[in-house]
């Protein structure tokens, strides 16, 4: 797994090594029995804390959920309510791998306008997207006001 490492004399850990090395470990505990396509994700919440998430399927297929959506919910358990960046890790494509067109609306509920994405696989992130261009024209709680 390729990491960006820390300069000689540097201590810090850049976040998105942080958000690599959790969804890396999530990844591990994945349950995906069904697909064999194990996912972790990775929340930078706007407090600087990172929660992990992973897929987590069921014999009645539908029900299985995301490792976004696991991420996510742990950050909101743990009181945060701002997501600074996500990382999604899984598949084979150096390119890395995107969140599913559900998870993306789950993103952009929590997103700051800020907000990036990295898709992450074997080979450590292969692209970095804004969170705002990955779900343009979102509908939001905006869309509820009357
Ligand atoms: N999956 C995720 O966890 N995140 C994504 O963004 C794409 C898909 C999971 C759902 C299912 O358990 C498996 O990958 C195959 O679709």
């Amino acid at each position: 797994m390729t990491r960006s490492r820390p300069g000689p004399g540097s201590a810090e850990i850049s976040a998105a090594d942080r958000l690599l090395a959790a969804a890396e470990e999530a990844r591990a505990h994945a349950y995906a029995p069904y697909s064999r396509f194990p996912v972790g994700a990775a929340v930078l919440s706007g407090d600087g804390r990172i929660f992990a998430g992973c897929n987590v399927e069921n014999a009645s297929y539908p029900v299985g959920t995301c490792a976004e959506a696991g991420a996510i919910a742990a950050m909101v358990a743990g009181g945060a309510r701002r997501l600074a960046a996500i990382l999604v890790l899984g598949g084979e494509d150096a390119a890395g791998l995107a969140p599913c067109g559900a998870c993306r609306q789950r993103i952009a509920e929590f997103a700051t306008p800020e907000a990036i994405v990295h898709c992450a696989g074997p080979a450590g992130i292969g692209r970095t997207i804004a969170a705002a261009e990955l779900l343009p024209s979102t509908f939001g709680e905006k869309d509820l006001r009357r």
